[in-house]
């Protein structure tokens, strides 16, 4: 196959938003405790940060990380988690039909955030609680003294306030499974009140609304033009979810869900701007792709599901705990590809979620941490997308799927540092079978030398499902991906069948 890139300078989406490469923990099976916080674990250090998974979490490189949940959030009491650690109470979790013991809370994460080197967004209870107790939040963390929360959060151990900017007025709300689930008036009218409230304790701050938990929602659409019909002028962004798998084997059309990602977005941003039609309102709010990922959410009959989690109430059982393989690492690529080709909109997203459960990272209890094969298009996108978003002309050999119909084989994103004079292609190539013929005409960038060029895929005596386990735990990951060149103003290359790379030129 062949696919044919073009580039221009004159061409540009608009400037890589960083927030773009967040992250997600959420109080759910092991992503706190035996994930981020295992005090007693070999590598933890005095507060029981396990010092291998920072070093992971760094070199992956989110820039943002979303907490406390989820579906967590919607039944959390946040002043359980912050005071004497001995006096804190321990909960049923509904939401995960866990037990809390709350040995990790806000002043843990605020700490653990500072040495992973990420902003903090920070979700408030709208299931079982409102404004009070969220205008209370914003207090206890940003107000800086001599008010009631500002000072018990001084008395906590923290003179200093957090100054947490980026705030999510609650999660998924629309969904039946959620605690205290809301219709979309009900919640429209919450989250306006309660956004008033928290920007009057801190006018700073930066919000998110509940959109839909995904595309298939019977309410999508008319859950977010009714949201934003209320709370237009009081928030900043509606929130996306949405999660992808493999069904039946069919390979073909599950490469090809970054197709369905990209007509999600345009659907939200349709809503939204016909929300700012009718209302005359001249700010524009944005999109928070807050939870997205690869997630097997059905034919698996693993202990790690929900379902079996529920027949006791355990701490921190394992939950979702999906091993990624080689195939979902090139659709995890193309999804990121999606974020990129809509950051003149999508302003925000995280990857759910960072540890264990549905990660990038991996860790036995007492044990090792470990990269999974989607780490490493995360990784590399968070660390090369920089400055500009190119828009790409791209002509590609087609592929037939069942679900999108026929669909570029080659799916890509590239930027532009111009500072420093650097280009970065992302490129993912879906056939199964075939290599790709690839070049990339660069009209105008004056690029000329290869700086990089690595690929992520099959490796040699392994097929598209092998993945990276706790006994060999870097099967799959980069390698050089050779034959690059720059020729008369464009690159050349040839892409692997089934194959996530990266070209860095300068
Ligand atoms: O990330 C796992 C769960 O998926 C989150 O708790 C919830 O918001 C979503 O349904």
């Amino acid at each position: 196959t062949t696919a044919r890139i073009t580039i221009d300078r004159d061409f540009t989406i608009g400037d890589v938003p960083r927030r773009l490469f967040g992250s997600f923990v959420e109080h759910m099976g092991r992503c706190v405790y035996t994930g981020i916080y295992e005090p007693g674990h070999p590598q933890a250090d005095a507060r029981g940060f396990r010092k291998d998974v920072l070093a992971l979490v760094k070199e992956l490189g989110p820039t943002v990380v979303r907490y406390p949940g989820g579906n967590f959030v919607s039944g959390y009491l946040w002043e359980d988690g912050v005071g004497p650690v001995e006096k804190r109470p321990r909960r049923l979790d509904g939401a995960w039909h866990t037990i809390e013991s709350n040995a990790f809370g806000l002043h843990e994460f605020v700490e653990w955030a500072k040495e992973a080197d990420v902003e903090i967004m920070e979700a408030v209870n709208l299931g079982t609680r409102g404004v009070e107790e969220a205008r209370a939040l914003v207090e206890y963390a940003n107000h800086p003294s001599g008010t009631y929360w500002s000072d018990l959060r001084r008395t906590n151990g923290a003179a200093d306030p957090f100054d947490i900017k980026l705030w999510c007025l609650g999660n998924e709300l629309d969904g039946p499974w959620q605690i205290g689930g809301k219709t979309a008036q009900e919640y429209g009218r919450l989250a306006q009140e309660t956004a008033k409230a928290m920007k009057f304790v801190d006018p700073s701050i930066e919000l998110v609304a509940v959109g839909s938990s995904n595309r298939q929602m019977p309410t999508f659409g008319s859950w977010e033009h009714t949201v934003l019909t209320h709370a237009y002028d009081e928030v900043d962004y509606i929130s996306m979810h949405a999660y992808y798998q493999e069904h039946d084997g069919d390979a073909a059309s599950f490469l090809a869900e970054a197709v369905d990602m990209d007509a999600f977005i345009d659907g939200v941003i349709a809503t939204v701007d016909a929300v700012k039609a009718a209302g005359k309102h001249t700010k524009q709010v944005d999109i928070s792709f807050d939870e997205w990922n690869v997630w097997y959410q059905s034919g698996l009959e693993t202990e790690d599901q929900p379902h079996q989690v529920a027949k006791g109430w355990r701490e921190y059982p394992r939950l979702i705990e999906d091993t990624y393989n080689v195939t979902d690492a090139v659709v995890v690529g193309t999804f990121l590809h999606s974020l990129l080709r809509h950051g003149d909109r999508v302003k925000i997203a995280n990857q759910a979620q960072l540890v264990n459960v549905i990660a990038p990272i991996r860790s036995e209890q007492g044990g090792p941490a470990w990269r999974q094969s989607i780490f490493w298009p995360f990784a590399r996108i968070a660390s090369h997308a920089r400055g500009r978003i190119l828009r790409l002309a791209i002509d590609s050999t087609q592929m037939a799927t069942k679900r999108y119909g026929d669909v570029d084989v080659v799916d890509a994103a590239a930027t532009w540092d111009e500072e420093n004079g650097t280009i970065a292609l992302f490129l993912a190539n879906r056939s199964l079978t075939d290599a790709s013929d690839l070049t990339v005409d660069l009209r105008g960038l004056g690029a000329t030398t290869v700086r990089s060029a690595e690929v992520l895929t099959v490796p040699e005596g392994g097929d598209r499902l092998v993945a990276n386990v706790v006994d060999d735990q870097d099967r799959v990951g980069l390698t050089p991906l050779r034959g690059v060149d720059v020729v008369d103003g464009a690159v050349r290359a040839t892409l692997p069948p089934l194959s996530w790379s990266v070209v860095i030129l300068d």
